[in-house]
């Protein structure tokens, strides 16, 4: 089989370029353009001696999509409903978030005002988050108002993958955030309170959960952000009990229903396992539908011997394929093109160890800092979410 190497990309993300200064970062901080051109085995060497010398102060959270180089320095590593809780309750002075934009948000919403997120990599976004932004949702609550009462009608539901403001919309407007791993709980959660969901930004988490909640797929709509009333009729949404946000996840739509289909037709005893950031016809494909950390969990605690078809981001695929293989069990990654993550990928060990080193050195780089009124209202939506899940 030919494999095709293809690092998705989508373009708008923009508002924070990359190694710009933050208002915390001193004048003689270490610049980044001497670490640039470091090698990996050298930054490995003084990684850990920067983490030597920062000892407790300093936390390194890793997603599982980080790149091996920087994966290997994580204190913990986890999905993002375990690192939200991680940040949480950690003692730490710095969290160091491996990871992406959203998440060091989280961080820094989560955490104590005495402490610092960092982002190694200001340019670590994340495209589906992207999707959605604080005028077309709000301009979405109005379009649904000149229909329904959205106050006591819908409920708000922001996955994690989206900005603090968002967030903050859905804190202020009776929502909840969720992850990947809670999301049917969240689920159960809004309708308890109101009738409908609207669901921002991934519609394939929405749908994928809505379905095995029992949701026909014909009272579940997609609000296409770019039309007016999102596209639909005030009938459908009246009829509609899910308004999915048309926003997606340009790595997990590289999997393919026949990707599946071939695979099988070669190998049928094998067990395919997906994100439900796929699409709903990779979701009817597979047998079991979970977040990062519940894909890892699940093959490891498998029988020897098996065989796994999995259907998410390249390097922790390459990552399990590796830690199972001693025990029999083959892992195999689902799409024929070798896809990952560009925005995780843009944390490397130059940025991590430049953070690191300027932390030694007293200056903090790279910050996130939410503005404390968004920050307020992002949290309540945040810890509704913790108490629920
Ligand atoms: P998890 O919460 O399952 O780790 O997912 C995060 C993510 O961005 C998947 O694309
Ligand atoms: Fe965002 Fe998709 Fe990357 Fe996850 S894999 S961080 S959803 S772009």
């Amino acid at each position: 089989m030919s494999v095709r190497f293809v690092i998705p990309y989508w373009p708008t993300w923009s508002f924070l370029p990359p190694e710009q200064p933050t208002k915390s970062m001193s004048e003689t901080a270490l610049s980044i353009h001497d670490y640039a051109m470091l090698d990996d085995a050298e930054c490995e060497t003084r990684i850990r001696a920067a983490r030597a010398a920062l000892g407790k102060r300093c936390v390194i959270l890793g997603h599982h999509y980080q790149r091996d180089e920087v994966f290997r320095h994580a204190d913990f590593t986890g999905d993002s409903l375990k690192l939200s809780r991680l940040a949480s309750q950690s003692d730490a002075e710095y969290i160091v978030f491996c990871g992406v934009h959203f998440m060091a948000e989280v961080a820094d919403i989560l955490s104590r005002p005495d402490q610092v997120a960092i982002l190694p990599d200001l340019a670590a976004g994340c495209s589906m988050a992207d999707m959605a932004n604080l005028v077309a949702v709000e301009r979405c609550w109005r379009e649904l108002a000149t229909v329904l009462d959205p106050e006591s009608e819908v409920t708000p539901v922001t996955y994690i993958n989206s900005a603090a403001d968002l967030k903050a919309f859905c804190g202020r407007h009776g929502g909840i955030v969720c992850t990947s791993s809670n999301a049917q709980k969240i689920l159960e959660w809004s309708f308890a309170r109101r009738g409908k969901v609207l669901f921002f930004p991934d519609q394939h988490l929405g749908r994928n959960t809505g379905y095995r909640m029992g949701i026909p797929l014909e009272e579940m709509v997609t609000w296409d952000f770019g039309k007016p009333l999102g596209g639909l009729t005030e009938d459908e949404i009246r009829r509609a009990r899910m308004i999915l946000w048309a926003g997606f996840c340009s790595v997990h739509q590289m999997f393919r229903p026949e990707h599946i289909d071939r695979f099988l037709a070669q190998y049928p005893d094998t067990r395919v396992i997906v994100h439900p950031e796929c699409s709903f016809e990779v979701c009817q494909k597979a047998q079991y539908i979970g977040s990062t950390e519940y894909i890892l969990n699940t093959v490891r605690a498998a029988e020897p011997n098996t065989r796994w078809l999995v259907g998410t981001e390249l390097n922790l695929v390459n990552r399990l394929a590796r830690e199972v293989q001693p025990q029999g069990k083959s892992v195999h990654f689902l799409s024929p093109t070798v896809c990952m993550c560009s925005t995780m990928f843009r944390t490397d060990p130059q940025h991590l160890l430049w953070v690191l080193e300027n932390l030694v050195e007293g200056h903090v780089v790279n910050r996130i800092e939410v503005p404390a009124a968004i920050a307020a209202e992002a949290r309540g939506a945040l810890e509704n979410m913790l108490q629920v899940a």
